[in-house]
Formats: structure tokens, sequence, C-alpha cells
């Protein structure tokens, strides 16, 4: 080889090094090699197997020759994988690290222990011949994979065997490959870890309440359903809208982690499902008997002073008897309740400016203010400052992620997380953003927390809302301008809710 030859394959092998080490998307990674390779061997077509324990799996399969028969569908490849035997060309080198250059493969004795498969060729119409077979090794010695060339092409196109020369260079950049495919799965071993780290973490701090077990898993489903409906509208509002595979990994992220400050909400404040103490509660019971009592003496002193017959008054009693009971029953029912109607709240009034006469005839109301204060929260059990204290978990989320560092890909996920409570129109918490410093993650993460909020099921002591009713919900909201409204259109129209468990 001349000087200058030799040189200029040195600063490709260089380039190529180069293009390797920068690409950490395994598939991408090793479509990328095969394409490198052939380039440098002028090869027609080539494959990248994996070898992964007692099986070799197809990973990439170029073929220029079959790519350009236009308008003819073609055989492709399919990664199913093959036993790991030496029966099979690439099988064979995969086990013994022998690299294998052939000139022909119909030209084969029949005495080598490989054999070659014309099954292909014959299907698509295609004449393998020459072959370069190379193991991909790492410096432990460890073979990853194998890399198969076929076809080299002379200068005038026509099939040609590998050369030597070509032999060790393939050989070169195989063990540059071995090692980026090493570094790209110990990156993606990373990842895995982190992201089981963070599914586990939020699924555990979830798991502090039945009220949000489950959540943030099911959140961060919705959101990805919403994200990739949206990528593939092609008319519509939401037709510019696309997320690259780095931006689905933020919102995941984001998903997962939005609730995570909870851990710095106390548990009874999650727990809490009525709106009174069991003492509390306990309390009106027993003062419900003593107004029992007291109806019945009353209304025994008002027959006796005024006269009457037995039978008509008995059912008189026991109709005032039983509403003291119903009542009861109400605020048994509106103790557990999450909402309350206007007429719940209505009646609830109506109960406290009830009143009776204790046995020292003292004049008591059914209800006392705090009592009935606790009673008629609009929505939840909370009260203002236990509020306070739930919603200061948006903060806390922020506070722990931000001690994550993120790479700059994903440096948006405290800032996605952080806007989950936030409503387009400013209403919401914690900072009252208006639409435009609202982002689109943070919308779709919005739209999937309310959702799961209304409807998860897995809240022992209150029904979830039924899902047309949460629906409704939605609309309602992205029509008070506080939701987006394409993205719950999507969400309703394409039931990216249903089958979420
Ligand atoms: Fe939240
Ligand atoms: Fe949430």
């Amino acid at each position: 080889m001349s000087d200058h030859k030799l040189k200029e394959q040195i600063k490709r092998l260089n380039q190529i090094g180069i293009a390797l080490t920068s690409e950490t998307h395994l598939p991408t990674l090793l479509e990328l090699i095969v394409r490198e390779v052939r380039g440098f061997t002028r090869a027609d077509a080539g494959s990248l197997y994996s070898v992964d324990r007692n099986q070799i799996r197809f990973e990439v399969a170029q073929n220029d020759t079959l790519a350009a028969r236009k308008n003819e569908v073609y055989e492709s490849f399919r990664p199913y994988p093959m036993p790991l035997d030496k029966t099979s060309i690439a099988g064979y080198v995969a086990i013994t690290g022998e690299t294998l250059n052939i000139s022909d493969v119909y030209d084969l004795t029949g005495d080598e222990e490989y054999r070659f498969n014309p099954a292909f060729d014959d299907r698509n119409r295609y004449r393998t011949r020459s072959m370069l077979v190379v193991p991909i090794r790492t410096q432990q010695n460890e073979i990853l994979g194998v890399l198969q060339l076929i076809n080299s092409l002379d200068k005038q196109n026509n099939v040609a065997v590998f050369d030597s020369e070509q032999e060790d260079l393939v050989a070169s950049l195989a063990s540059q490959a071995a090692a980026t495919i090493q570094n790209a799965r110990l990156i993606n071993a990373v990842h895995e870890i982190f992201a089981a780290l963070v599914r586990y973490s939020a699924s555990a701090i979830d798991a502090r309440s039945p009220h949000t077990a489950g959540h943030s898993r099911r959140v961060a489903t919705y959101s990805m359903r919403l994200a990739r409906s949206a990528n593939e509208e092609t008319e519509g509002t939401l037709t510019d809208v696309f997320f690259s595979d780095k931006e689905l990994e933020e919102l995941n992220y984001a998903s997962w982690l939005h609730d995570i400050g909870k851990i710095g909400v106390r548990e009874e404040l999650l727990e809490r499902v009525d709106r009174l103490t069991p003492a509390s509660m306990e309390l009106i019971s027993t003062r419900f008997e003593a107004i029992k009592l007291a109806v019945a003496r009353d209304f025994e002193r008002q027959r006796r002073a005024e006269g009457g017959s037995k039978e008509t008054d008995h059912a008189e009693l026991e109709r005032r008897l039983r509403e003291v009971d119903e009542d009861l029953g109400f605020i048994r029912r509106i103790n557990k309740a999450t909402r309350l109607s206007s007429e719940e709240i209505r009646r609830i009034e109506e109960i406290q400016t009830e009143s009776f006469r204790n046995a020292r005839g003292e004049v008591r109301a059914y209800l006392s203010e705090e009592e009935v204060h606790h009673l008629s929260l609009p929505s939840g059990n909370l009260t203002g400052k236990e509020f306070q204290e739930v919603r200061g978990h948006v903060l806390q989320t922020l506070n722990i992620i931000n001690k994550i560092p993120f790479t700059n890909d994903l440096e948006r996920i405290p800032v996605i997380a952080a806007a989950h409570h936030e409503k387009l129109d400013g209403s919401g918490y914690p900072l009252g953003l208006t639409a435009s410093d609202i982002t689109i993650q943070a919308r779709i993460l919005g739209i999937a927390d309310v959702y799961d909020a209304l409807t998860a099921s897995d809240r022992p002591y209150r029904g979830a809302m039924p899902v047309q009713e949460a629906l409704q919900h939605l609309i309602k909201e992205a029509e008070a301008g506080k939701l987006d409204r394409d993205l719950v259109d999507l969400f309703v129209s394409k039931k990216l809710y249903e089958g979420v468990t």
C-alpha cells in the first residue's frame, strides 16, 4: 500500500472512530458501524449479529442492491434469534473468534464446519459471493457480535474478493466497534438503573397512602400516550407539535417525579379521608342520641299540654325521630365525601340552624360552628392550613429534583414537573403561571394528573369518579380556560384513558 493511501486510510479510520464514539444509542450505533465498514470495504451488503448467551441475533442488515429495487418489496431481515452453533457462518465466527474471508460462498467444499444457507438469496433473487466475516471482540476477549460483509465491489462495480488489507482494517474497526458497543451498553445500563430507581422511589412515596398508590405510574402512562398521540397528529393545532425521543424521555421522568415532593407532606394529611376526626364524629353521634331524647321529651310535653289521639301522635313522633336519624346519616355520608354539591352544603346549613334542649335544659345547636366548617369545605377534607401543606409538595418536588444532575438533554424535567398544578388562566399554583409560561409538556402532565386524581379507583373510602364524569370535568376545565383544549380533545377523542389500571 502506498504511503499516501495508508495515510488516507488511517485518517478515515480515525474519522469513523470519532463518529462511533459520539453515538450512544445502541441501534443507531450498530447501523452506523455497518454503514461505515461497508463504505470502507465497498461492500454491497452487510449484517451485524449480536451474541446473547447461547443465541445470535440479527441486529442490522443493509443491502444496497435490494434497497435499490424500487417498487418491489423484498424480504426484510427479521431480527429473530438463531441458536449459537458452528453450523452457520456467523455462529462459527462468534464461537471460534476466527475471521473468515470467503471468495465465493457457493464454492465452499462442504468440508467446513459451517454452511452457507442460500434460502435468502433464493427468495430475493440475490447472489451472495464474497464474504468477510469478523468477530466483534472486546479487549477482554469477549465476543459481542459478528460483522458480516457481503460482495466487495471493485471500481467497475463487479463483485471482488475482500483483500487481506481490508481484512486488517475491518478487524481494527471491529475492535473499535466493540469498545463503543460496550460503552453504549454501559450507558444504557446506567440509564436503566436510574429509571428503575426513579420508578421505585416514586411508587414508594405514592404507596404511603392508598389515595395515591400507583398515581405516578398512571400519570406517566397518560402523559406518554398524550405526547405520542400529539406526535401523530397531522391536522389541527397540534400538527406542529413534535416531541423527540429525548423530549419524550424528559416528560416521562417529569411525570414519574412530579409528586415526589409529597414525601414532605405528613402522612395523616395524605391519609385523611374523613372531614371530621373519628372523635368528633363520635361526639356528634352521641349528641344526636341526646337530640332524639329531647325530641321525644318535648313531644310528650307538647302532647300533654295540647291533648290528642295517641295513634296519630305516635306516628308524628316516629316521623320526627326518623328525621333526626336521617340528618345523622347525611352527616356521616358527607363526612366521607370528596366534593359537595351546593344542595348538600345547603342541607348542612339547615341542620346547623336546628337546636335542641339538653338534659340540663340548655339550648344547643345540632352542629357546632367548627363541625359545620369542616363538613362544608367545598373540596376535600383539609383545612386551609393543611391544604397549603399539601400544596407545598410542588416546591418540595422542585427542591428534590433540582438536586438530580440530569444531563443537558433532560434539563427541563424540574420545570415541567413543577408546573403540573399550574392552570392556563393563572389560577393554578405554586406560581400562578399563565398559558405563555406553561410548556406543552407541563400541560400534558397537568391533564394526566387531574384525570388520574379524579378516577383513581384505589381509594378505599371514597368512590372513584366514573370515567364519563371525569372526562366532562376535563372538558369543563378546558372550556373555562384552565386546561389545554386541544390536548383535552385529543385525550377524549382518542380514548387515551382506556385500559390503564
Ligand atoms: Fe401534585
Ligand atoms: Fe399528581
